[in-house]
């Protein structure tokens, strides 16, 4: 790690690759949560096999959480020396003449997808180790439906992960293609895959939206 953190283009490289896989790892999240708006029985069953897979669990779930630490750490380190770089901070002066505000602003959306991590994990990933692994309750394949479903009975809980997810969407459009430069992918194949990569920005969050609503308005 400390290579890494030491070095600027390998700390590119790594926050790159890392932001490629979670945008990997939200295509699925995504395609398995929609799953709760078609089919109740359809978001039990993958989620029950998602749940107990001994890979999914004990190999992939590591990967992703070391995946959202780098992440966030390299994040962090990266705004760090780019201001310590720069004392006088110049470009607030003429900021929208040379960059994107999403671009400027990375760190702030990325604080925000930060918080909802928390909140997320707090109302599903710890509420799951606990029943999973501290309380050992026998296993109830149907139980995950009516889980997801209750979280989004409280309209300030769904505010918010409807904020987070606008939030997600802005570090999104910059992040995703910035990741394809940082990897020196930038071709003639370009201007295509910086219209692919602003597609996923905004119709990935626009369909966590979509489900967080489509749940609420289904509870009252
Ligand atoms: C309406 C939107 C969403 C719903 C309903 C939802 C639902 C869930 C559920 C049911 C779990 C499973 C917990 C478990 O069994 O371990 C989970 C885990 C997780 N979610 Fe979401 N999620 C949503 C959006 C997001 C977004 C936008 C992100 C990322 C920015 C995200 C990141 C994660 C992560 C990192 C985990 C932990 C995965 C694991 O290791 O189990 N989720 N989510």
């Amino acid at each position: 790690m400390g290579g890494i953190l030491n070095s600027s283009i390998a700390r590119k490289v790594a926050m790159a690759l890392s932001g490629l896989f979670l945008v990997l790892f939200l295509l699925q999240h995504f395609i398995i949560n929609f799953t709760s708006v078609l089919s109740a029985e359809s978001f039990n069953e993958i989620s029950h096999f998602m749940g107990t897979n001994f890979i999914v669990q004990f190999l992939i779930q590591p990967i992703l959480i070391f995946g959202v630490i780098l992440h966030f750490v390299l994040g962090i380190v990266l705004e760090y020396r780019n201001r310590s770089a720069r004392p006088i901070n110049y470009v607030r002066f003429n900021g929208s003449a040379n960059s994107s505000w999403m671009s400027r602003n990375m760190i702030y959306t990325g604080l925000v997808v930060l918080a909802f991590l928390g909140l997320h994990f707090y109302d599903f990933w710890v509420p799951e180790i606990v029943h999973k692994y501290v309380e050992s309750h026998p296993e109830d394949p149907t139980r995950y439906y009516h889980e997801t479903v209750a979280k989004f009975e409280s309209p300030v809980r769904t505010g918010l992960y409807v904020l987070s997810f606008i939030l997600l969407s802005l570090h999104l459009y910059h992040g995703f293609s910035s990741s394809f430069q940082s990897m020196g992918w930038a071709n003639k194949y370009a201007k295509g895959l910086r219209g692919f990569t602003v597609a996923y920005a905004i119709l990935i969050p626009l369909g966590f939206i979509f489900i967080a609503l489509y749940h609420y308005f289904n509870n009252v």
